[in-house]
């Protein structure tokens, strides 16, 4: 019953985890396409994010106010990760065991797919997005960088979204970090309702938004780019971003944001 890591690298497979429980069609088929955009000398904010503790943004106050709150740093980062595993817990799964590679363990987990739960509506996701504070404990939001190193090193997202709420939510929840920026593009043919449950819960979030113009996507013409370069231009608002990603609705990530800035890191200003 011990679902407890303690390395960021072992919260991406709790995130795994979760996941395959929830929905055979979660094979983490997702791998990252990091595009490119190569800023040049940006001006970087010296941030002062609350590490202490996890950190709820209060709903309705602007990123730059609830970012710039200041908070000694008295606890580890390491003690930080500990908090936020604990609270991701999967019930009847040994984490631990499974890390390490305990054949029944993993027979255990696997059994769990054929159980996965019937798909969340899309209008679930209006109901749980009244109170945002709610929604993102409730949903396990990471709302710490986690690392001094992450939060020097903001990433910019497009989503290119155009059903399922569920998915996206759960995409989104595994990338958010309250010094990234997140910009969801919704297919102008999707229905309202999912459209409006993408909306609610970007309205949660003072870093994530919908692209205002909305395009007609249609594979293999040029609406496929266009959202991304709409998302792009309205990124371009926050200046703090060093790298920009572009994702789908149906992609899932296989590294943690931390993995992620360390091989963006590395990279050195060139693009992919
Ligand atoms: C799956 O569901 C069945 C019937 O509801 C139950 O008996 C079984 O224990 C469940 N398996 C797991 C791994 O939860
Ligand atoms: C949504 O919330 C309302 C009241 O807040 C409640 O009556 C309704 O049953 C909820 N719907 C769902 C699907 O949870
Ligand atoms: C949201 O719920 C929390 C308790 O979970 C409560 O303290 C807070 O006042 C609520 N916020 C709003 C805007 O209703
Ligand atoms: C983060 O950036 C600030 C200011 O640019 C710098 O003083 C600090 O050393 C950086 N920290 C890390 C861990 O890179
Ligand atoms: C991201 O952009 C690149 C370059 O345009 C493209 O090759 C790739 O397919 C895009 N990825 C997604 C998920 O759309
Ligand atoms: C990174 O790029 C800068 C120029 O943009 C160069 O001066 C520096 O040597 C590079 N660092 C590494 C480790 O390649």
């Amino acid at each position: 019953m011990n679902c407890f890591t303690t390395t960021d690298k072992g919260m991406a497979a709790v995130i795994k985890v979760v996941t395959i429980r929830k929905s055979s069609l979660w094979r983490l088929l997702g791998s990252i396409f990091v595009l490119l955009l190569v800023l040049s000398s940006i001006y970087l904010e010296s941030w002062k994010i609350v590490t202490t503790n996890i950190h709820y943004i209060p709903f309705g106050i602007s990123a730059s106010v609830s970012l710039g709150k200041t908070q000694a740093q008295d606890i580890t980062d390491a003690e930080h990760l500990r908090q936020i595993a604990r609270k991701v817990q999967v019930a009847g799964v040994n984490c631990e065991a499974l890390l390490d590679g305990d054949k029944n363990e993993i027979k255990a987990a696997l059994s769990l797919k054929t159980n996965a739960s019937i798909p969340l509506m899309d209008s679930f996701y209006l109901n749980i997005t009244t109170n945002c504070t709610d929604f993102q404990k409730q949903r396990g939001y990471i709302m710490s960088s986690l690392t001094n190193e992450e939060r020097n090193f903001s990433i910019a997202f497009s989503v290119m979204v155009y059903k399922d709420a569920e998915m996206v939510e759960r995409l989104l929840r595994a990338i958010y970090r309250p010094h990234n920026v997140y910009c969801i593009h919704v297919d102008y043919k999707s229905p309202l309702e999912f459209f409006r449950a993408i909306s609610a819960i970007a309205n949660c979030f003072p870093n994530v938004f919908i692209a205002s113009k909305r395009v007609d996507v249609r594979w293999g013409t040029f609406t496929v780019l266009e959202p991304e370069l709409i998302c792009m231009e309205e990124l371009w608002r926050y200046r703090k971003w060093k790298y920009f990603i572009n994702l789908t609705g149906q992609e899932f990530p296989l590294k943690t944001n931390y993995e992620l800035v360390k091989i963006l890191t590395a990279y050195n200003g060139s693009v992919d």
